[in-house]
């Protein structure tokens, strides 16, 4: 059987590897493109998609194409600077400013463009352009309006579509109908690329690559490693496996032995755990001429994760020679995902996509490895969700098939570490005061100097910790959130609110503590965490943890429990209590952190999204 595919050209845009994910949920294949694309690469695909982009098409910079793309005669659905494209290519014309908008915006559709055929004629969709349609091409029809501009075209007989909003995404409620529409309706796929022949393919190019070679994976506990090396076992003799698992000391209660007993149950016969929490807190490691370390004595966010990465790398070499492998010659599997790869801008995925952070699983050793050829990426082919269901197809136990995301560096991220000396201005604690006045409710607010990280625009930002209190539990949600939203939005040294739970008003201004890692601080953010992860890990929440600060008014201890809800980590926003969360169930944690673990004052929750809070503190 042949298995459909479709091509996505990439424009540049922020969601290709959304479209990506959204296409290959629906079991179509697909592969990214630069829009330069030849089109003797296009002949083996059964329809094309456009990505949206940043720049405009009427710019004399705009994104050089290959104009052959529009005379294969296979369908073509283009996504906002797509479909612009496509206008301008045909003879319309596109210009900037007339209209421009941002947002969830309604739109009346046309129930006869086969695009919108079943659906509800008035759509919410997720608009963001600034420019638009001004003259429609010739053969063109508009197939939906917004208030403001066309929102969709296509061309009936040459079956090429525009939509000006994003299908792709959550924010366009009916967005999955309408690229069911273009796949199965217009494009007449059938959604043959089934997960299980996926698998199989993994596992020949498994062997095919690594032969009868030796190969090492890494094992961290999550489910993208566990799947990298479930899918080793199946493909390899397992005696040319060799499994390490690096306890850093900076695991989750317990988290180490559940995963070690889980790859055992996989069948892997060579698995090296490795305790090395004592290296990785007491190193002192050299980069680039500068000397950072021990984590015991570190702060900076950054420091900690650059030092821990090092250490990794460190750890992992001593422990390969243990077993007489040479790193450097060694194949080694790890669990990188689809999105990873788009987001490096790897060039095998996409071309534009090198504006994007670097992943940690492309950073410049794996690059290096790579190059040779011995770096082997068992799950290049999936996202976050189809790996949680390869891990259950392949027997993976549920506790790490749906095991929640844990960053690398561990619990060090969530002990908020500080030397104690930073000191707020009497400007900026009026600064807030003014603010909170201008906004609805009664919540009071403290600004603390404690500095956690966060993302506004594509820029990362370390600023201070505002905490807001008012009834305690008793509290009105839509106030609380909406200090969340416009404490950081309107004061610049701020980045994130966490609201008291346990107590109405703190008895005095907050302090704060020198706080660096150690052995006891981190057996006891294990045990708050483990806790407060064995109550609140329900849906919807996608990632929940405890943070531990050097924070109170009579004790040195507080701690903030994050409870995130998202589809991709890239934005989200805190569980909402009272509606996501039962207030009870929160009430109950409260209370059992507070008799467990009197060393803790104030019981937080985190009420910031992201942006501008990332999910990790830091
Ligand atoms: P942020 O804090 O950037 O986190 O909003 C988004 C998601 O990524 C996880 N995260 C990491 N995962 N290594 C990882 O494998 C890391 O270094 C890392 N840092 C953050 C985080 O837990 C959240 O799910």
């Amino acid at each position: 059987m042949k298995i459909e595919q479709i091509a996505i050209l990439d424009c540049g845009g922020q969601y290709t590897k959304v479209i990506d994910r959204k296409v290959r949920e629906m079991a179509v294949k697909t592969e990214i493109f630069s829009i330069k694309v030849t089109t003797d690469k296009l002949k083996e695909f059964q329809a094309i998609i456009l990505s949206g982009g940043p720049s405009s098409v009427w710019h004399e910079d705009a994104l050089k194409y290959n104009s052959e793309i529009f005379e294969l005669g296979i369908p073509i659905l283009g996504i906002c600077y797509g479909m612009q494209l496509i206008n301008k290519h045909f003879g319309g014309e596109v210009r900037p400013g007339l209209t421009t908008e941002y947002g969830e915006t309604t739109i009346l559709t046309e129930p006869h463009c086969p695009l919108f055929s079943g659906l509800d004629v008035n759509q919410i969709v997720l608009m963001s352009h600034g420019d638009s349609i001004t003259k429609l091409a010739p053969g063109f029809q508009v197939a939906a309006r917004s208030e403001n501009v066309y929102a969709a075209i296509y061309h009936p007989q040459r079956k090429i579509y525009g939509v000006q909003f994003h299908p792709e995404v959550d924010l366009t409620l009916q967005g999955k109908q309408i690229m069911e529409n273009f796949l199965f309706k217009i494009c007449g796929l059938t959604g043959n690329y089934i997960l299980e022949d996926r698998i199989q393919t993994a596992i020949a190019k498994i062997r095919e690559q690594v032969g009868n070679n030796k190969i090492l994976v890494l094992v961290s506990g999550g489910v993208d490693s566990a799947v990298s090396a479930a899918l080793l076992v199946k493909a390899l003799p397992p005696e040319n496996i060799y499994a390490i698992h690096i306890d850093h000391g900076l695991m989750r209660k317990d988290e180490s032995d559940l995963v070690c007993e889980n790859l055992r149950e996989m069948g892997l016969q060579n698995l090296i755990r490795a305790n090395a929490a004592t290296v990785f807190f007491d190193e002192i490691i050299e980069v680039n001429g500068t000397k950072i370390g021990p984590l015991t004595q570190t702060i900076d966010p950054e420091k900690k994760r650059s030092l821990i990465g090092e250490t990794f790398i460190k750890v992992i070499r001593q422990t390969a020679s243990g077993l007489n492998l040479d790193f450097d010659q060694t194949f080694w599997a790890q669990g990188t995902l689809r999105p990873d790869l788009i987001e490096s801008g790897n060039p095998d995925v996409s071309s534009h996509a090198h504006k994007i952070k670097t992943h940690h699983n492309d950073v410049d050793i794996v690059r290096r490895a790579r190059e040779k050829g011995l770096v082997i990426e068992t799950n290049w082919d999936w996202h976050k969700d189809e790996v949680r269901q390869v891990a259950r197809s392949l027997g993976i136990h549920e506790s790490i098939a749906g095991r929640q995301p844990f960053p690398g560096p561990g619990l060090a991220i969530r002990l908020i570490c500080n030397d104690g000396r930073d000191q707020i201005a009497p400007a900026q604690h009026q600064k807030l005061k003014v603010v909170l006045k201008e906004l609805p409710g009664d919540c009071e607010a403290q600004v603390v100097p404690l500095k956690s990280v966060g993302v506004q625009g594509d820029c990362r930002s370390y600023r201070y910790l505002a905490v807001a209190y008012q009834k305690a539990l008793d509290f009105n949600w839509d106030e609380v959130y909406q200090i969340g939203k416009e404490v950081p939005n309107r004061v610049d040294f701020i980045n994130r609110v966490a609201y008291i739970l346990n107590e109405s008003q703190p008895q005095g201004e907050l302090q704060t503590y020198p706080m660096y890692i150690n052995r006891e601080n981190v057996a006891l953010l294990q045990e708050i965490d483990h806790l407060v992860v064995s109550k609140l890990n329900i849906p919807p929440v996608s990632q929940v943890f405890a943070v531990l600060l050097p924070l109170g008014v009579t004790k040195k201890y507080s701690v903030a429990i994050r409870s995130f809800v998202t589809n991709d980590f890239m934005t989200g926003r805190p569980a909402f209590l009272g509606r996501d969360l039962p207030k009870e169930l929160m009430a109950e944690l409260v209370a059992e952190i507070t008799r467990i673990f009197p060393e803790i004052e104030f019981v937080m929750y985190d009420v910031t999204s992201k942006p501008p809070a990332t999910v990790e503190w830091q």
